[in-house]
């Protein structure tokens, strides 16, 4: 299965078993926009309550808080984001359809990217054991020619990108000969700025002063509660403050299924500090965030760093931990020393001091902050596709199973009745009350237990427990591993603490 069918494939997947929805399908759908079912809203339950509890309560200094949707208006302008978070955009006037210029810009090089790629693999093929893949770059004529091709695109992209030059962005998509996917023609418009946030109003007068936005990150809902946090907790620098929420964009190019979404969810968390210190706190929290993400077990080859070369104006360093993703390496966090940007630019406009007063050294100054943040959906997404298996079991048969890291798989046991009588659902239900209370569980007793098997395999269920004729006469079960399907007679009694040992989240938390 190529990559892109397997992603097809567990897009259907999650439908078929209760992980994603596309929202309003009733209606047809609506565009980047999705629904997670009784399977989706656990993993993402279970994974938000990995990081929260990785953030508060392995970190005596660092506190949550629940901020709105809603802010002042000002909120966006002192963030930058009123200005300047936007996206170029260009439409093609016979297919109707938009895109963004410097995403198509950034398509066309990385197909000539995959083109040398394809040249190095012919090389490897061909020379075997003696390929020396770095001289093949620097002599094969076919890749000199696509190098100097993308280098010349490249630079000028990073360029118009430094200008905000927006004719730029339009002549180098005409000189590429870059086409609509759709219409396969040429017939763009200028290259318009866009910006992303959502807006609507306050109160009814439809005035424009009423305007207001739906939050396009939740960070700023953390900077404004900065002075409030500080003070009612009594924290002491260097403190953090985490949230989860809801975040909203008007994406041009929403596609990628939850990958890139208009309402999405964030794990924030900003860290102050004093100025001078916060390159130390960067190398620190990259540190500790690749470390949570690595503790799933999800191969540490599948995530790598992307250091920014090119910083945000405000930003002193920043970093993105990227997934291999069934369509390549792709940002799934970042991680960003932003300075005294955002803390600094509310204190300007609102007119209040936001300060630390240090009391070892008796200053007072403006904290500097670094940021981690990470999208709730981008994550359920990574887990599911790497996950995501079909495992040939003998005989001809195959399986599809999700292989979910156990202490965040939506169920952690099902119990199952070999069959519908003589007593067996009755010791079935025993068994659910031994486990209820500790596990999310399914109860089945439908079809035979090779097929709600695969049912468990196929939500990634980590443990089934069967109930046969042996039981009402011992007391004891069978407990079936999902992933090595190795099957144990084992006591009802000892069920709880054969569960837990692979289930319970703190396996993960005191590896952190
Ligand atoms: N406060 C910083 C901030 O919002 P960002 O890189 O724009 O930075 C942070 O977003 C994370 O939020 C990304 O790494 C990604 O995981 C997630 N994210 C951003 N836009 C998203 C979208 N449209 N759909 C789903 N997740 C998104």
């Amino acid at each position: 299965m190529t990559q892109d069918e397997l992603f097809k494939v567990l897009v259907a997947h999650c439908k078929e078993y209760g992980f994603i929805f596309p929202s309003s399908e009733i209606y047809d759908g609506l565009s980047a926009v999705y629904d997670y079912g009784q399977m989706g809203v656990e993993l993402k339950n279970n994974i938000k309550s990995y990081w929260w509890q990785a953030m508060t309560r392995l970190n005596e200094n660092i506190v949550g808080i629940d901020s709105c949707v809603f802010m002042h208006p000002k909120t966006w302008v002192a963030s930058g984001h009123v200005a300047a978070f936007n996206d170029p955009l260009i439409d093609n006037k016979d297919s109707k359809k938009r895109y963004r210029a410097d995403v198509l810009i950034e398509d066309y090089l990385g197909k000539i990217e995959e083109k040398m790629n394809k040249e190095v693999e012919k090389g490897r093929k061909r020379f075997g054991e003696a390929f020396d893949e770095a001289k093949f770059r620097e002599t094969n004529p076919n890749i000199l020619r696509e190098k100097a091709k993308y280098d010349e695109v490249h630079n000028r992209y990073v360029a118009a990108e430094e200008a905000n030059d927006l004719k730029e962005y339009k002549q180098i998509i005409l000189d590429c000969g870059i086409v609509d996917p759709i219409s396969g023609t040429a017939n763009w418009t200028d290259v318009r700025q866009f910006n992303l946030m959502f807006s609507t109003q306050i109160s009814n007068t439809g005035a424009d002063d009423d305007k207001i936005y739906l939050r396009p990150e939740t960070a700023q809902g953390i900077f404004i509660n900065y002075l409030n946090v500080q003070k009612t907790g009594r924290m002491k620098i260097p403190f953090g403050i985490a949230q989860i929420g809801k975040a909203f964009r008007n994406e041009i190019v929403a596609r990628q299924f939850v990958f890139r979404m208009r309402e999405f969810e964030q794990m924030e968390m900003e860290f102050f500090c004093k100025p001078g210190t916060e390159m130390e706190w960067f190398r620190k929290w990259k540190e500790n965030r690749m470390k949570w993400h690595r503790t799933l077990g999800m191969g540490d080859d599948n995530y790598r760093f992307h250091d920014h070369e090119k910083l945000a104006h405000y930003a002193n360093a920043a970093t993105d931990i990227e997934f291999r993703f069934p369509f390549g390496f792709k940002e799934l966090e970042g991680i960003h020393s932003r300075t005294d940007f955002d803390l600094g630019n509310h204190q300007k406009l609102s007119g209040r001091k936001i300060q630390y007063f240090d009391p070892e050294t008796n200053e007072s100054y403006v904290p500097y902050c670094v940021e981690t943040s990470i999208g709730v959906d981008r994550m359920v997404l990574a887990v599911l596709s790497h996950s995501y298996k079909v495992e040939e079991v003998g005989n001809g048969e195959s399986r599809v199973v999700l292989a979910i890291p156990a202490p965040i798989a939506p169920i952690k046991v099902a119990v199952l009745p070999l069959v519908r009588k003589d007593g067996l659902p009755e010791l079935a239900q025993k068994v659910v009350d031994e486990v209820k209370f500790d596990f999310t569980y399914q109860y089945d007793e439908k079809d035979a237990i090779g097929r709600r098997y695969r049912r468990q395999d196929a939500i990634g269920t980590p443990f089934c427990v069967t109930v046969d004729y042996d039981s009402l006469k011992d007391n004891t079960v069978t407990i079936r591993e999902r992933d090595s399907m190795t099957q144990e007679r084992v006591p009802i009694s000892e069920l709880r603490s054969i569960i837990d040992k692979k289930v319970n989240m703190s396996n993960l938390l005191r590896q952190l």
